[in-house]
């Protein structure tokens, strides 16, 4: 017997669910609308939709139509299952017999609800299931193409709004941490700013009475090597406090025309005492044609000394950090790079040296790299690292030219 096919049926049922697939973010509506509507035009005695769940790995019933609820409480059937069922190059699946059917577990009872015949239509989306339409008829015909097609355009738009649906909650997932991170971070340095402002004073009270009382002490006194200790760990907490506020505390830069060599150099020149004690040789190529950029001198030098006593640790004892800078007049920036050949960074931690707090050593605050980035990108430059490990490691800054923008230059040129 053939079906009289309700060709505008068809035509408005797509338009409605591509129409909802485009607008709403609601899987659930475009579901319930395609198991609707291919129930009704296609004269089922009933539809059904699973879908699959990717925690429990089972297919779940999401919208059914014209079925028992003794039937739909048959339970999901598991992925494995239904990949079994499904020949994978086929589009759609008809069971004309339905004592042969997967998956009905009870023809008996299925065709004494009045089930004659199946046709199931997987929802794919490259390569995957994420679904599956199964129409339940009364009575066993033959199917037209244009049948055929119209469950298989609906299983492609429904698959569709699935997709769609599990992008948006794998971004929202991933936005959701990453604003709890943010938060937490945004905390943590709030309530570190506070301990170490409260911090700060007696500390500060602590190294002048030791250091008043290691002058008054004479060389033979045994507290005079205890006060020393306590003088050197006070003043190395200090400067970790210090860190930290400066860290937390932002500092608009104060911007100068300054020589960059002239920064690097006094940077250096604080560090001597350092690299000899370690045994590390410095080579400087600095070009002679540097222009003076504004720079905020106290701040770049800070930078400098954090990436160059990096270096050093990283080298601990004997080798070589080369320093380099040039001018790129092409793309108007100067750049400098600070190599060594030290222990290197392994490639899965080079992601994370930027972020604060991040250290490898006992008694690294992990500010260094942290404050050296944000100070950088005051000054619209660029911070970047490339290492390998047991190998080296070498950072590179890149920093703007104080030149006037085009239109500046063509108006003083017009001047
Ligand atoms: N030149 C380098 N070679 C190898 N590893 C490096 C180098 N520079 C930085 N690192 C790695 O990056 C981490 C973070 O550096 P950062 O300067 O931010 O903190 P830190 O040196 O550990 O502590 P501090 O706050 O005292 O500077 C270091 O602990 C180290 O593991
Ligand atoms: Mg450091």
């Amino acid at each position: 017997m053939t079906h009289t096919i309700d060709y505008k049926g068809f035509y408005l049922a797509f338009r409605d669910i591509s129409r909802l697939v485009h607008s709403s973010t609601s899987v659930q509506e475009v579901i319930d609308l395609a198991v609707w509507k291919t129930n009704e035009l296609l004269d089922a005695k009933g539809t059904l939709l699973r879908i699959h769940n990717l925690e429990t790995n089972n297919f779940e019933v999401t919208a059914a139509r014209g079925i028992a609820e003794q039937y739909l409480g048959k339970g999901p059937v598991s992925s494995e299952q239904i990949r079994a069922d499904l020949n994978y190059s086929d589009s759609v699946r008809i069971f004309s017999d339905i004592w042969q059917a997967p998956r009905v577990a009870l023809p008996q009872q299925a065709w004494g609800e009045g089930v004659r015949m199946i046709l199931d239509c997987p929802l794919r989306h490259d390569n995957d299931i994420l679904g599956l339409i199964r129409v339940y008829l009364a009575e066993a015909r033959e199917f037209q193409q244009a049948e055929l097609d119209f469950v298989i355009s609906l299983g492609e738009q429904c698959a569709c709004a699935l997709n769609k649906a599990r992008l948006i909650e794998n971004q929202q997932s991933r936005y959701n941490h990453l604003v709890l991170q943010t938060e937490k971070l945004s905390a943590l340095g709030r309530m570190a700013a506070g301990i170490a402002h409260e911090i700060n004073n007696p500390l500060g009270g602590i190294l002048l009475y030791s250091s008043n009382m290691f002058k008054k002490t004479v060389d033979e006194d045994p507290c005079k090597k205890g006060l020393e200790i306590i003088i050197r760990e006070t003043t190395r907490c200090k400067g970790i406090i210090q860190e930290l506020l400066e860290f937390s505390r932002y500092k608009a830069p104060n911007k100068q025309r300054l020589n960059l060599n002239d920064t690097l150099r006094k940077a250096l020149s604080i560090l001597d005492n350092e690299f000899m004690l370690r045994h590390i040789k410095v080579t400087k190529t600095l070009a002679h044609d540097l222009e003076d950029i504004l720079l905020d001198g106290n701040q770049m030098e800070q930078v400098f000394i954090n990436l160059l006593l990096n270096a050093a640790q990283a080298i601990d004892k004997q080798g070589q950090i080369r320093i380099e800078t040039w001018m790129d007049a092409d793309r108007d920036l100067e750049i400098v790079t600070i190599s060594d050949d030290g222990c290197g960074i392994a490639p899965e931690e080079a992601g994370k040296l930027f972020e604060p707090f991040y250290s490898t050593k006992s008694t690294g605050t992990g500010l260094g790299l942290a404050v050296s980035y944000g100070i950088v990108r005051n000054h619209e430059g660029q911070i970047r690292v490339a290492s390998q490990l047991n190998e080296g490691t070498c950072f590179t800054i890149e920093l703007p030219l104080d030149r006037p923008a085009p239109s500046e230059q063509k108006k003083q040129g017009n001047a």
